[in-house]
This record gives structure tokens, C-alpha cells and sequence, in this order.
């Protein structure tokens, strides 16, 4: 069985207690953080920066898994690589050769991942998968945190998830959006190993009993 991993998304956490946000999560064990980088350009809602994630860095330890839906990927993975992003997820379309943008992820030492919206066909990011370390797949269009899975995209997960097995490769398979203790199975049963919940987990009164639940859901408690 492929271990699972949380990723809380810090997005639907209490910004005025972050630190104390990010204490909670990984004293309840979270294993990634999932942070949302939004520039009011490639989605319609802006987030953080890499000084915000500067700061981050130096309250945890685990891996920090930066999304960015941002227009311009090139020029400021690097920034988020510097301050610690140990994961960085880019959306293809924005970047005019995403094969060489994931090349230089990696070659500044982060682990390189691409993101796929729930209209984007797998067939389109396959000639990536020789440069990634992960593949995101989008069970919401990008852009807020809160908003309802969209079930159409469990196909297309199984579907990457065989195409990887046959390639006997290591890529790891990352759901994110509307991810809940009461649809996680469904998810980790198409696929999946990594999974983002940003309110799933933040808007629940007891993070420690909410991953638990999540973990006992797949068995894996
Ligand atoms: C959506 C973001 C998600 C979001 C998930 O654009 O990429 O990571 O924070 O939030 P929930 O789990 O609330 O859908
Ligand atoms: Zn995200």
C-alpha cells in the first residue's frame, strides 16, 4: 500500500496565528505543508509571496509543497526555491517550455511537479513526465480555497496513476481541492498519495482528530 501523506493548504488557515496554524497542523501530524501561490493574473485571487515563505521555512521542518498559479513560474521559482520551498508545482500553460522550467527546478534542488486542471486532458502533460518528481492533479479550477471536488477527475486520476505503474516509475500522484475525510478513500482508491485539504482541515475544530480521520479512512490509521 502507498503510504499516504497530508498537506494541509495553508490558504484556509488563520493568517493572524500562522505560526501557530503550522504548529497545530504538524503537531497533528501532518507530513507536507501546501502553500498557495496566487498573483491575481493566472487566477483571479492573490495570496503570498516567497517573503511570507521565508518565514514559514523557519517555523517547520516538513516539506514545504509550493503551488504556483502564477503567470510567470521561470522567474520566481527560483525566489521560493532560495527561502525553502522543498516541492514547487507549476501549471504548463504558463510557461512558455515547461520541460525546461522543471529542468531548472530541479537542478536548484527542489522537486519538480506539474499541475493539472480538471479540463486538462492527461494526454497533454505526458511529454513532462521525464522531468517531474509529482503530478498535481486539480480537483477544483485554481484560485480559492473552500470550493466543492469536482468527481469528474477520479477517471483521470486512475488513469495517471496506471500510466506511472506501467512506466515503473517514482512519480508521486498529489490530488488537491475539496478533499474531505468523508471523499479522501475515493481518492487515495483512484490513486492518489499525496493529498492537499486546505478547509477539509482547517475549518475543522480538531486538526489532530480531522488527519486521524483521514488516515482511518484509507486504512491507515
Ligand atoms: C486552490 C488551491 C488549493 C486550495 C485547497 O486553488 O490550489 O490548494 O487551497 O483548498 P480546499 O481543500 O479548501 O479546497
Ligand atoms: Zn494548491
Amino acid at each position: 500500500m502507498r503510504e499516504l501523506k497530508i498537506a494541509p493548504s495553508i490558504l484556509s488557515a488563520d493568517f493572524s496565528r500562522l505560526k501557530d496554524e503550522i504548529e497545530a497542523v504538524e503537531a497533528a501530524g501532518a507530513d507536507w505543508l501546501h502553500v498557495d501561490v496566487m498573483d491575481g493574473h493566472f487566477v483571479p485571487n492573490i495570496t503570498i509571496g516567497p517573503v511570507v515563505v521565508e518565514w514559514v521555512r523557519k517555523v517547520t521542518k516538513i516539506p514545504l509543497d509550493v503551488h504556483l498559479m502564477i503567470t510567470d513560474p521561470d522567474k520566481y521559482a527560483p525566489e521560493f526555491i532560495k527561502v525553502g520551498a522543498n516541492w514547487i508545482s507549476i501549471h504548463p500553460d504558463t510557461c512558455p517550455n515547461p520541460n525546461a522550467t522543471l529542468n531548472k527546478i530541479r537542478e536548484l534542488g527542489a522537486k519538480a511537479s506539474i499541475a493539472v486542471n480538471p479540463d486538462v486532458p492527461v494526454s497533454k502533460v505526458e511529454s513532462c513526465f521525464k522531468n517531474i518528481d509529482m503530478i498535481l492533479m486539480m480537483t477544483v479550477f485554481p484560485g480559492f480555497g473552500g470550493q466543492a471536488f469536482i468527481p469528474d477527475v477520479l477517471p483521470k486520476i486512475t488513469e495517471v496513476r496506471k500510466l506511472i505503474d506501467q512506466r515503473k516509475s517514482p512519480i508521486l500522484v498529489e490530488v488537491d481541492g475539496g478533499v474531505k475525510t468523508d471523499n479522501i478513500a475515493r481518492i487515495v482508491n483512484a490513486g492518489a498519495e499525496v493529498i492537499v485539504s486546505g478547509s477539509g482541515i482547517f475549518k475543522t475544530p480538531d486538526y489532530a482528530q480531522t488527519i486521524r480521520g483521514m488516515r482511518k479512512a484509507v486504512g491507515q490509521a
